[in-house]
């Protein structure tokens, strides 16, 4: 179990896009703690969202932090846009460019977070040697381009060992994909505080059900067990 805030971050990947603005507030008033922003480049994932300045549109909606997860590649050069569109942590794959410290010393120039994150295929031991370059550390639990898919259960075992390498630094522990308030429980056992949430929050997308739901995940998360 962690002993770090529990986050919960929906996904606006499985917002209704036709009215983005309204969706980001309605998870605002919710109470999500993180807007998680997922961009993907049909190349690094076989699907395509947005970019930086539809971001920069609705990051005048809220004021809570937006949790940027870029699956593009190459990555680097897009790095200033996102932060110039408001981004809080910048997330990039282990997976996506050969100069990961680089890309990381870049993120920390703009003044922003790094994160970085770790496809199921990618070990763990990839990180060892940038592990005190980044604040977040990001374990996808489904492979990236679509909400809705199921949670991989080997996925725990990793988020242990995800845990036993970030040890008592100052690193935020994140897991997306497949996260409900069923699976949040075991997730937070393994060391998670923050969690990514897309159809399980915006499933249906009917604004009255988003707090209930973001409450769920959250209470799940926060049950130690006896
Ligand atoms: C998947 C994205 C996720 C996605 C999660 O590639 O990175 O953030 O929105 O969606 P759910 O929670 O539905 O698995
Ligand atoms: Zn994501």
């Amino acid at each position: 179990m962690t002993n770090r805030p529990i986050r919960i971050a929906p996904s606006i990947l499985s917002a209704d896009f036709s009215r983005l603005g309204e969706e980001v507030a309605a998870i605002d008033a919710a109470g999500a703690d993180y807007i998680h922003v997922d961009i993907m480049d049909g190349h690094f994932v076989p699907n395509i969202t947005f970019g930086p300045v539809v971001m920069a549109s609705v990051r005048k909606i809220t004021k809570k932090p937006f949790d940027v997860h870029l699956m593009i590649s190459p990555v680097d050069y897009s790095i200033s846009a996102f932060a110039k569109a408001g981004a809080d942590i910048i997330t990039v794959h282990a997976e996506a460019g050969p100069h990961l410290h680089r890309t990381l010393q870049a993120i920390r120039a703009e003044g922003k977070k790094a994160g970085v994150a770790i496809n199921p295929a990618t070990p763990v031991s990839a990180l060892e040697n940038i592990i005190d370059d980044i604040d977040l550390l990001l374990v996808m639990s489904v492979n990236p381009g679509f909400g809705g898919q199921t949670f991989i259960a080997q996925s725990i075992a990793k988020i242990r060992q995800a845990k036993a390498l970030i040890g008592s630094r100052n690193i935020d522990l994140e897991v997306d994909g497949g996260i409900t308030p069923g699976n949040a429980r075991a997730v937070a056992e393994a060391g998670v505080n923050v969690f990514v949430a897309g159809s399980s929050v915006y499933g249906g997308n009917d604004p009255t059900t988003y707090a209930p739901r973001i409450a769920a995940i959250r209470q799940a998360a926060s049950t130690r067990l006896a």
